[in-house]
């Protein structure tokens, strides 16, 4: 159970990413082309935010299941870097970023047939892609 969560995670994290490079660099594009977004430009902003919540649910899954989740917090694990980021950095930043994700995709469909809808979504999903980027376990992962 563990293993297959672990590897669908790992496999689920490039579609995640790519599609969220993806919708940031259309969302700067069109923002800064002084174009607005219509339903149909808006369902890449959806799905990039559906595939961000399934990872958010595996990640969960993941936390109660895996040796370097929730079992493993303790004071020797905040004196390691790895354990720590393992156990409290990436669950609590990546949560954050699908934070704002949520609040860009929620604001941003409010928005539709402005220019302030890619402009919200090149914003949100910027942060919420970096805050993914920085507390991926790179030399876990690749
Ligand atoms: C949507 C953003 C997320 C991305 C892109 C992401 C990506 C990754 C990647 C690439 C790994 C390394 C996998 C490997 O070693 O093969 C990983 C591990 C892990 N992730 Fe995430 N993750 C995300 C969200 C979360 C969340 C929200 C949680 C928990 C609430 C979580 C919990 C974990 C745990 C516990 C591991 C370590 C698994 C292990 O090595 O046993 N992740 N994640």
């Amino acid at each position: 159970m563990y293993s297959i969560f672990k590897t669908t995670h790992s496999y689920a994290a490039w579609a995640v990413l790519i599609l969220l490079v993806i919708t940031v660099i259309y969302a700067a594009l069109t923002f800064f082309g002084n174009k607005s977004w219509k339903v149909s430009e808006f369902k890449l902003a959806f799905f990039t935010f559906v595939s961000c919540h399934i990872q958010l649910l595996l990640g969960l899954v993941l936390y109660f299941t895996s040796p370097f989740g929730m079992s493993n917090l303790s004071g020797e694990t905040m004196k390691d870097s790895f354990s720590r980021l393992l156990a409290v950095e990436h669950p609590f930043v990546n949560i954050l970023g699908i934070v704002m994700i949520t609040m860009g995709y929620i604001k941003a469909k409010k928005l539709l047939d402005t220019v302030n809808a890619p402009k919200t979504i090149f914003i949100y999903y910027g942060i919420g892609l970096l805050l993914f980027l920085s507390r991926i376990p790179w030399s876990n992962w690749l």
